[in-house]
């Protein structure tokens, strides 16, 4: 019998106190991120309980039989119960600190199975990681159709208020499972909706265009994203040689590498991306009638990014940002949003739109000529209960459809339809990965594939075959209108077996040049940055002249002004510039967003108005965002007598990094370990300054990175100490706490204070 009680005595008066310290004394008031269910008691636990359930934030996969049948049982009955620790054949257990010996100094028997059981799963416990986008972070949630996709798709999934529980993985391309999230680079966006009618796996990226027009050339692209073979070096990145070396001869990967530069590779949160499925998939209508389509995730919560010095910074304070931002925002209640859109085109026999052609993943179709059509909304509402189950384990195919969803014959796409299933068979370790809890459709599967590693279905009958008469004949065909699954019959014209692009995928320039062109001075000012940082890091001469030849052929200024940087002469475009018409949906400033879920820094010390620091944290709560108290030390502050104040970061553990926003109040004196000998940070500090120098390291930064920061009381002094024009855009001393925050939060709406550093003249 499994037992839920709470621990009693002196353990219990322990998690009190502890709740009271961390969460001011109410669940409501609690600031993400506490590791386990409970808090942790000082003493090790000895009375036998049941395992704790998941966290309230978080989830399993529904409970599904391997057949996709559904069941009564909650996904809670996927973990391990009982109060006591066994063996894996469900043995109890009285002992795991010591082998079986000959005696307390006496060689180890063979026979201590329960040693050796073990040792040989954890010898075993590392799977392949995936060969690309092998660290990622997911989670679950819903995605409610609006029905305005029912013109154009029989998709039952998408008909009006059709509710579909998904699964959704972000991830970093070119990094390992132990690599930083903010490096340079794309993000996947893969999402599986478990429809009524099978599995779809919408399987997109944070960037609209990919660097390859076909799948042939995926091993080369990724070849020479990846660290060099030889040093293994550098991890997770795109400013080095090989990488340059193959876009810089391979000159279908600008459009993509540009967006690579821009503000896009390195995004603030999984929160703030969009997604897109990048090639152009085919709808098909109750009727039969088709038509192409792309699809496009739009965050409700904006498009934003970091600036490149605080993605360098964060890979180092805080490798996780992404994973813990979107596990945070999700535990506080701040569910992520995105709606989902199309872009519709005629299905007509050249598959082109205006002159652009949709079966190349290197080019997009302007929002201004065909607009995205929202279609539904995601939610994400749950953190998976345990990461390898799930995120790890996670298989997504492009090639999982559903009917009303068709493939077009994009050459990436076909690769990709062979390179997933491939891969995971040796990753999974075996066919029967589509039976891993997480990847169960949740429709009834009856499809005659047998046996194999982990088969976890246990499949009656004697006639795995087609046709038979033993079984009854079973399974039967499902015609259209029980929901079978019929490829649209789609005219090949007739032609000869080459190896060779249609004429218009030569055309590597002109798209780059349009995004460039869409972008405001102040994103075009990091594109060059970008470049600049990437190709500087490039040992070799004759790579970095190759690539500003390609500059060239996008724009002169740019061109310029990244081959001043590395000290080389601009070369002049080969090619006339095409004269293209600007998109301004490509931009990602100008425009106001919700602030739900953004984190602002409350400095304040034991002489701080506390008052308004109690008031400011709850207002923050209530208004959906993450408030964090840096103070000099640990603990809580509270020497007004008022109610305490938990403190969630010291002068020693916080950087400026990890907030949106900071709020002053008033001017901290130095702290009492604010020594450079114990932290580098503070440098020697101590003398001749009246305010803590890591804050002033802070602010400095916050302020570098065009963050809203400022305060009330004596906040004045900190911010001029730290060489803060207190005048500058974004910079705020206000009379009142509220008056701060009111306006700190109206700032944060548009993200960054980008008035702060005008762009160069010569770049509009
Ligand atoms: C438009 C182009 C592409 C997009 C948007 C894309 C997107 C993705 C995403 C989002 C993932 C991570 C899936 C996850 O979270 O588990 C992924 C993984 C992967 N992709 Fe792609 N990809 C593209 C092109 C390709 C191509 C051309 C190939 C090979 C020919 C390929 C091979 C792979 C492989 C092998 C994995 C690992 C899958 C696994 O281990 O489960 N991708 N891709």
């Amino acid at each position: 019998m499994e037992k839920s009680r709470p621990v009693k005595g002196t353990v219990d008066k322990i998690v009190d106190k502890v709740v009271d310290v961390v969460s001011d004394g109410g669940p409501s008031n609690e600031i993400p991120g506490r590791p386990g269910r409970e808090p942790a008691p000082l003493e090790e636990p000895t009375e036998p309980r049941a395992p704790l359930p998941p966290k309230p934030d978080q989830a399993g996969p529904e409970v599904f039989t391997a057949t996709g049948r559904p069941t009564d049982v909650p996904p809670t009955a996927w973990a391990q119960g009982g109060e006591y620790l066994t063996t894996a054949q469900g043995l109890r257990l009285t002992d795991t600190d010591h082998s079986l010996k000959a005696g307390p100094r006496g060689p180890v028997l063979l026979q201590d199975h329960h040693l050796r059981e073990k040792i040989m799963h954890f010898d075993h416990e590392r799977i392949p990681e995936r060969v690309v986008h092998a660290r990622g972070a997911a989670a679950h949630g819903v995605f409610r159709a609006y029905g305005t996709a029912t013109t154009v798709t029989r998709a039952a999934f998408l008909a009006k208020d059709v509710e579909t529980p998904v699964f959704v993985r972000f991830s970093p391309v070119l990094g390992s499972r132990g690599s930083a999230d903010t490096v340079r680079d794309t993000r996947g966006f893969a999402t599986k909706f478990y429809t009524g009618e099978g599995v779809f796996d919408l399987v997109g990226n944070n960037i609209p265009v990919f660097f390859i027009q076909d799948a042939i050339k995926f091993p080369d692209v990724i070849h020479a994203g990846k660290p060099h073979p030889d040093r293994e070096i550098p991890q997770a990145q795109s400013a080095h040689d090989t990488f340059w070396d193959f876009v810089s001869l391979h000159t279908e990967a600008t459009h993509h590498t540009l967006w690579n530069m821009s503000d896009r590779g390195i995004p603030r949160s999984y929160r703030t991306m969009e997604g897109f499925g990048v090639h152009t998939f085919r709808l098909v209508d109750a009727k039969g009638a088709t038509t192409l389509v792309k699809f496009h995730w739009k965050p409700k919560a904006g498009v934003h990014s970091l600036l490149w010095e605080e993605a360098q910074i964060i890979n180092g304070v805080d490798p996780d940002f992404h994973r813990r931002d979107l596990a945070d925002a999700i535990e506080a209640g701040a569910y992520p949003q995105w709606e989902l859109g199309i872009q519709t085109f005629p299905d007509t026999p050249e598959q082109t739109f205006q002159g652009i052609d949709l079966l190349d993943p290197t080019k997009i179709v302007p929002e201004e000529l065909a607009p995205v059509q929202p279609i539904g909304l995601l939610t994400l509402n749950a953190n998976p209960v345990n990461f390898f189950a799930e995120t790890e384990q996670v298989a997504f195919h492009p090639g999982h459809l559903v009917p009303g969803i068709d493939i077009t014959d994009d050459p990436l796409l076909a690769g990709r339809l062979f390179s997933y299933l491939d891969t995971q068979i040796t990753r999974l370790g075996g066919p029967n990965f589509a039976q891993i809890p997480i990847n169960r459709p949740h429709a009834p599967i009856n499809d005659m594939l047998r046996d194999g590693f982990h088969q976890d279905a246990v499949h009656s009958g004697v006639a795995p075959y087609k046709p038979n008469s033993l079984d009854g004949g079973c399974p039967f065909f499902a015609g259209q209108s029980e929901g079978g699954y019929r490829e649209t019959p789609v005219r090949v014209p007739a032609a000869e077996k080459v190896r060779e692009a249609p004429a218009s995928y030569a055309d590597h320039f002109s798209q780059p040049r349009l995004f460039w062109l869409s972008l405001t001075p102040v994103e075009r000012e990091h594109v060059i940055a970008a470049y600049t940082f990437e190709l500087g890091k490039v040992y070799e001469q004759a790579i970095k002249e190759r690539t500003l030849r390609t500059l060239a052929e996008i724009d002169s200024y740019l061109c310029e002004q990244v081959a001043q940087g590395l000290g080389l002469p601009a070369p002049k475009p080969v090619n006339s510039l095409p004269s293209v018409e600007p998109s301004p949906a490509l931009s990602q400033l100008g425009q106001t967003w919700p602030t739900t879920g953004r984190i602002i820094g409350i400095v304040a010390a034991e002489n701080s108005d506390l008052e308004t620091v109690r008031a400011l944290r709850q207002a923050i709560l209530d208004g959906g965002m993450v408030p964090l108290v840096i103070a000099p030390a640990g603990g809580v502050l509270g020497a007004d007598g008022g109610d305490p104040v938990t403190v969630q970061r010291t002068f020693a553990t916080a950087r400026s990094v990890e907030f949106d926003a900071l709020l002053l109040a008033g001017t901290p004196a130095p702290g009492k370990d604010a020594y450079g000998a114990r932290d580098a940070k503070a440098g020697n500090g101590v003398t001749g300054t009246p305010t803590d120098p890591r804050v002033l390291l802070m602010l400095a930064e916050a302020f570098r990175h065009a963050k809203p920061l400022g305060g009330w009381a004596d906040a004045e002094q900190a911010l001029t100490a730290a060489g803060i024009d207190t005048a500058a855009p974004g910079v705020l001393v206000a009379g009142s706490g509220d008056a701060a925050l009111e306006e700190i939060v109206r700032l944060l709406g548009r993200h960054r204070v980008w008035d702060r550093f005008p762009p160069a003249v010569g770049i509009a």
